[in-house]
């Protein structure tokens, strides 16, 4: 292999998510969240886990960041818990919460690490969800009157901002699939839910233009590339309605101002719709500076007359599959690149996320070789350097993620990070073999033989 060496700006990160890491889940005021609830109704989540503890990173941050430090990491993306700054959602500030983002970023600075905030990774403040949620039109300004204190308390801090994390997981996981907080299966309140998301993201935006900050915001999607089994007219129909449905349902109205016009009419012959207020498509396609893609498989898909968006998605044989039952896919990351800058957008993209839960192990020398994981991020970096090559404005990487931490509906069976947590042995960490390839990767700014 030749050497593959990155632009030299490039930035190399690890990213987390309050509830999954944080702990800490009732302490200095915090309020609840739709996560809290949900977690502890029984039955929800694997073994029953909640992140009350998770990887108590509300009191270890400090160890966390020496360790960022140890491996190198240029930046951190985080995700700030809203009911831990406003525990109602809105009204009265937790000021124990804003400070503890205050130390964190500050901490991050001083170690030389570029902090960039998610004001929304999916713990909506309870108090919220009981007015109705992101069902809820109001939520929306609710959100924006948040975003607008985040700003106010660490704008002058944070360089990079993201207001949403995957709207598709949001709505659709949450509200149509009911896998995730609040659990409800209903396609209606799934799609108001994403178009409130949408434009609440929007005003998110316009809010930090006004606030004169420095700095650069964007949003984060879940996007995976779809591949038709065959050729043939009807497995190319059922790509492009799985590509509309995961995809395209997003990325046109941040980018083009529009949803998908045989999608939309569908939905509308079918449930209704859903309200769409004047000005919502300008609010939603507001410019941003950068688009956060989080990839981890591709689709592959294949017609199914019965099914209402006439695709199902098929597991293609002799591939390599994680812990999660995701096909490992390097090349769908290339491809996806190309095609975003191709039909999207000019401006940075950043993989937000991107990684692999493995069935890891403490070896008895006390590490933990993790091969699988090393050879997973090894061929999505080539990926990423491929859409360099190919003229894609990739400014930068975040492996998902930094700690092994709460996996939403698998609890702690799925370990995604490249430390290693120990849950029963007082949370010791430990850099897994992938942390420390990721630590040379970094040094030197690429692969070498
Ligand atoms: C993403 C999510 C992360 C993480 C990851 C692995 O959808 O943003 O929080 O859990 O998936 O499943």
């Amino acid at each position: 292999m030749a050497n593959l060496i990155f632009p030299s700006d490039f930035e190399w990160g690890a990213a987390t998510a309050a509830y999954q890491i944080e702990g800490a889940a009732a302490e200095d005021g915090k309020g609840k969240s739709i996560w809290d609830t949900f977690t502890h109704q029984k039955g929800n989540i694997l073994n029953n886990d909640t992140g009350d503890i998770a990887c108590d990173h509300y009191h270890r941050y400090q160890e966390d960041i020496a360790l960022m430090k140890e491996i190198g990491l240029d930046t951190y993306r985080f995700s700030i818990s809203w009911p831990r700054v406003l525990p109602a959602g809105k009204g009265k500030v937790n000021q124990k919460g804003i400070d503890f983002y205050k130390r964190l970023v500050n901490q991050l600075l001083e170690a030389g690490i570029k902090p960039a905030a998610t004001l929304y990774h999916w713990d909506l403040p309870e108090q919220l969800q009981l007015k109705g949620g992101w069902e809820n039109r109001d939520t929306i300004y609710y959100f924006q009157e948040y975003a607008e204190l985040m700003y106010s308390e660490l704008g002058d801090l944070v360089p990079r901002w993201i207001t949403h994390n995957e709207p598709f997981v949001v709505s659709m996981v949450g509200n149509l699939f009911g896998e995730h907080a609040p659990g409800y299966q209903d396609y209606n309140k799934a799609l108001q839910v994403a178009h409130n998301l949408l434009v609440s993201h929007g005003l998110a935006v316009d809010s930090f233009r006004e606030s004169g900050i420095k700095g650069e915001i964007g949003i984060t999607l879940n996007l995976n590339h779809v591949y038709a089994k065959t050729d043939s007219k009807e497995d190319q129909q059922a790509k492009d309605y799985c590509d509309a449905f995961n995809n395209r349902w997003f990325l046109d109205p941040v980018f083009k101002a529009k949803y998908p016009t045989k999608l939309l009419a569908l939905y509308q012959d079918k449930f209704g719709g859903f309200e769409i207020e004047t000005g919502d498509m300008e609010i939603i396609s507001r410019e941003i500076d950068f688009l956060g893609i989080n990839y981890y498989s591709r689709a592959v898909v294949e017609y199914a007359e019965d099914e209402l968006l006439k695709h199902k998605t098929i597991k293609p044989e002799q591939a390599i599959y994680t812990a999660m039952n995701w096909e490992v896919y390097p090349d769908g990351l290339r491809d996806l690149l190309i095609r975003l800058n191709k039909e999207y957008t000019d401006k940075e993209i950043f993989i937000t996320e991107n990684g692999a839960a493995f069935a890891d192990q403490l070896a008895a020398d006390g590490q933990v070789h993790d091969q699988p994981r090393v050879d997973y991020l090894r061929e999505h970096f080539k990926a990423a350097y491929q859409a360099i090559e190919a003229g894609v404005p990739l400014a930068g990487y975040y492996v998902w993620s930094l700690l092994d931490n709460f996996e939403w509906a698998f609890g702690y069976s799925k370990r995604f990070g490249i430390i290693h947590v120990d849950y029963q042995n007082q949370q010791q960490r430990t850099l897994k073999d992938s942390a420390k390839m990721f630590k040379q990767v970094i040094a030197d700014n690429g692969l070498t033989d």
